[in-house]
């Protein structure tokens, strides 16, 4: 069923029906633990899609859906890009993994990010913006000859042991350290110190108490792992200050925020340059690739002759790096940024009047492509604040969403992702429905 004629049905109460799915995501059950691959990806209602193109995803019942998930993001031009795809599919016929020298894509590719992201001197490509942030890491203990690592509650930075910890912890783990995982060295965990993000003053006193141990600070520079928070005026500059005061390495990850936001990342809209950037995602429209950039001298020292190993069988793979190379030149005329934040203003200011209209306490966060409803008051500066969201009523109204054609993750405190491919029209669909489905979720919840 089309997102239209689902649209038709939204004022009954409609129950979505996914035999196959469900039949499909048991199956996955038997051979995957959980039924997925990645840890978020199991979720209710389980839905197993099968077909993506622009703004649109299809179940394998046929249902239609828009598409504000995004594959966690990535996909910034639209499911399947033409130019996107056209250009991997001619690389393919041309070259496939060699792996000795460099690729003819990667110099292009790196000559590109190098042009328009400010940090970027040098570059290195790698698969995931897990091994992005690891590799960043290991670089900052290796420059500065110290251990530990400043990171921010609630912003994600993979899943490796120095930083998978802190991102939506209960709020009786808040101000201690919140590991996500068993398994990991007692000796990362130790190395990690979490702050609250906004917080410079933290940050001031954690520099006094560890004088000479800190060997850098990461943080995504809006954190979107929480929905959407914004940098404070005066933190990231603040930041910034402090890392050369001390001589520590400043990381931004801009996985999320890099392409996204800017073809140049969010640093380049702040005008603020970091030591290291780490950039994934949106970079080649969801294909598998990531990068490490940044100051030369930091930089060199992965390279040959330099003292820290970075190697990948797969590290600039000519498929991924075609995807990329076609990504950046769809971005670079700056249409696309145009066209998303143009859509991004229109969710977020009619969201917001719905949700007035219906006397429903929300705030309707974002920048550009992003969006998200809290269901509280602000002031929102911190992931403490956000202990206040009605997490009951995000998720139901997600799920009421989903019953009627549009796909959010319902998943507490995720964000939504706007891409080229949605239209004036798709955002509107999304308006009406978000007004039906707040209006369910409330009688669903039985919210005055
Ligand atoms: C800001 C940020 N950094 C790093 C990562 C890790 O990237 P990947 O999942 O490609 O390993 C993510 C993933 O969501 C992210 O959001």
């Amino acid at each position: 069923m089309s997102a239209q004629a689902l649209e038709k049905k939204s004022s009954e109460n409609y129950e979505p029906e996914s035999p196959v799915s469900l039949a499909l995501a048991d199956r996955a059950k038997k051979f995957l633990p959980g039924g997925v691959s990645s840890g978020n990806r199991s979720v209710t209602p389980e839905i197993v899609f099968v077909r993506s193109l622009g703004a649109r995803i299809w179940d394998a019942d046929g249902k239609e859906y828009i598409d504000y998930h995004a594959g966690f993001g990535p996909l910034l031009l639209g499911h399947n890009n033409p130019a996107v795809n056209s250009f991997v599919k001619s690389t393919m016929d041309t070259i496939d993994l060699v792996g000795v020298g460099p690729a003819e894509l990667e110099i292009k590719v790196a000559e590109k990010i190098t042009r328009h992201v400010p940090s970027a001197k040098k570059v290195l490509f790698c698969n995931s913006g897990s091994e992005a942030t690891y590799h960043a890491i290991r670089l900052a203990r290796a420059f500065t000859g110290r251990h530990r690592i400043i990171k921010f509650q609630g912003c994600y930075h993979g899943w490796h042991d120095s930083v998978i910890m802190n991102v939506v912890s209960p709020a009786d783990k808040v101000g201690f350290k919140d590991p996500l995982s068993a398994g990991m060295l007692p000796g990362a965990l130790d190395n990690t110190i979490v702050l609250d993000f906004n917080d410079l003053n933290q940050v001031e006193n954690t520099m006094k108490k560890n004088k000479g141990e800190i060997a850098g600070i990461i943080l995504e520079l809006i954190p979107h792992n929480i929905g959407c928070i914004m940098p404070k005026p005066g933190f990231v500059g603040g930041l910034r200050e402090i890392a050369d005061r001390e001589g520590i390495v400043l990381i931004f990850d801009e996985v999320i925020t890099g392409f996204r936001h800017d073809i140049g990342g969010f640093q380049k809209i702040l005008g603020i340059t970091p030591d290291i950037t780490t950039l994934g995602k949106a970079m080649a429209n969801g294909y598998p690739i990531a990068a490490v950039v940044g100051r030369e001298d930091i930089m060199n020292r992965m390279g040959p002759g330099g003292d820290v190993f970075f190697a990948g069988t797969y590290n600039g793979h000519p498929v991924s790096l075609a995807a990329c190379l076609a990504t950046i030149q769809e971005l670079e005329p700056g249409r696309v940024h145009e066209h998303i934040f143009a859509l991004g203003n229109m969710m977020r200011k009619e969201m917001t009047n719905i949700c007035d209209d219906l006397h429903i306490e929300a705030t309707v966060a974002g920048f550009g492509s992003v969006f998200v409803t809290y269901f509280m008051k602000p002031p929102i500066e911190n992931y403490t604040d956000l202990l206040r969201n009605n997490k009951s009523l995000f998720i139901e109204y997600r799920k009421q969403m989903i019953k009627r054609g549009i796909y959010m993750l319902p998943v507490n405190l995720k964000r939504n992702h706007i891409s080229a491919a949605h239209s004036k029209e798709d955002v509107e669909i999304t308006l009406r429905q978000s007004r039906d489905s707040l209006e369910a979720a409330k009688n669903s919840l039985k919210l005055q």
